[in-house]
């Protein structure tokens, strides 16, 4: 596992409630010294890390987040689900976890999830907020499915490494690297082939795969050249 960056995935969303205060400590107790969270916002532009379009899966709140109020998401239990030792864990604002993974030393992979295209109500924030309260800008890697999202970044003149995300690579992908200056390709590791990774690696690209929590899985993309993996659960490749 030499030289792969390991990346707790929503913190480690295998040990704790995923997109956590507590999933955040729990990664850095694995010995994991990068964590992934996402980063979304709400109807009066609250910028909070969850993952999901709708509240269910990962609170006990109803609807969708982008018709909720801040006031409303924190006063929710975001642990219960996972298990009722964290009932009191909340969603957290994008400052309280930034502010966390500093304090731990810890790098950070902010995916903004926004499948909207009305891109600075995302993105301006968000980078207003980094831009304040993020010290080691080569500790931080942001990335996104959405490209617009991306591309704003960038005429922003984002001072942060940019990463493009896919599922599957699409056959554009070096334009769409290009157009946003990329740092890194993020994609799913179980639809990367060997032509690809070396066809992204001879760009000069990053490589990132999401989401493997057994090293087995990953062992050819290793070979590969694969420079982070973003697991659920890190110490599976931390030992
Ligand atoms: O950033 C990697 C991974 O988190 C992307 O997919 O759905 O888990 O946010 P998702
Ligand atoms: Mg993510």
């Amino acid at each position: 596992m030499q030289d792969v960056r390991v990346i707790g995935h929503r913190g480690a969303a295998s040990l704790a409630p995923e997109n956590t205060l507590a999933s955040i400590r729990k990664a850095f107790e694995t010995g994991a010294t990068w964590v992934e969270i996402d980063v979304s916002v709400t109807h009066d532009g609250s910028l909070v890390i969850f993952h999901d379009d709708t509240l269910e899966r990962c609170s006990n709140g109803k609807g969708l987040l982008e018709e909720a109020s801040w006031d409303y998401l924190k006063s929710l239990d975001a642990g219960s689900w996972f298990d009722p030792i964290f009932s009191q864990e909340r969603i957290p604002s994008l400052l309280d976890a930034v502010q966390l993974i500093q304090s731990l030393g810890m790098g950070l992979n902010l995916e903004i999830k926004y499948e909207g295209s009305d891109y600075p109500r995302i993105v301006d924030p968000t980078l207003a907020l980094l831009n304040k309260y993020w010290q080691e800008p080569d500790m931080l890697v942001i990335s996104s499915f959405n490209h617009g999202a991306l591309l704003r970044c960038r005429a922003l003149q984002c001072r942060y490494p940019l990463g493009q995300l896919y599922e599957g690579i699409p056959a554009n992908w070096e334009s769409e690297l290009r157009a946003i200056n990329a740092y890194s390709l993020h994609c799913d590791y179980s639809q990367l082939s060997y032509k690809q990774a070396r066809a992204i690696k001879s760009a000069g690209y990053q490589l990132y795969c999401y989401t493997a929590n057994e090293p087995e899985l990953v062992a050819k993309h290793w070979a590969w050249g694969m420079d982070a993996i973003i697991t659920d659960n890190p110490p599976a490749f931390l030992s």
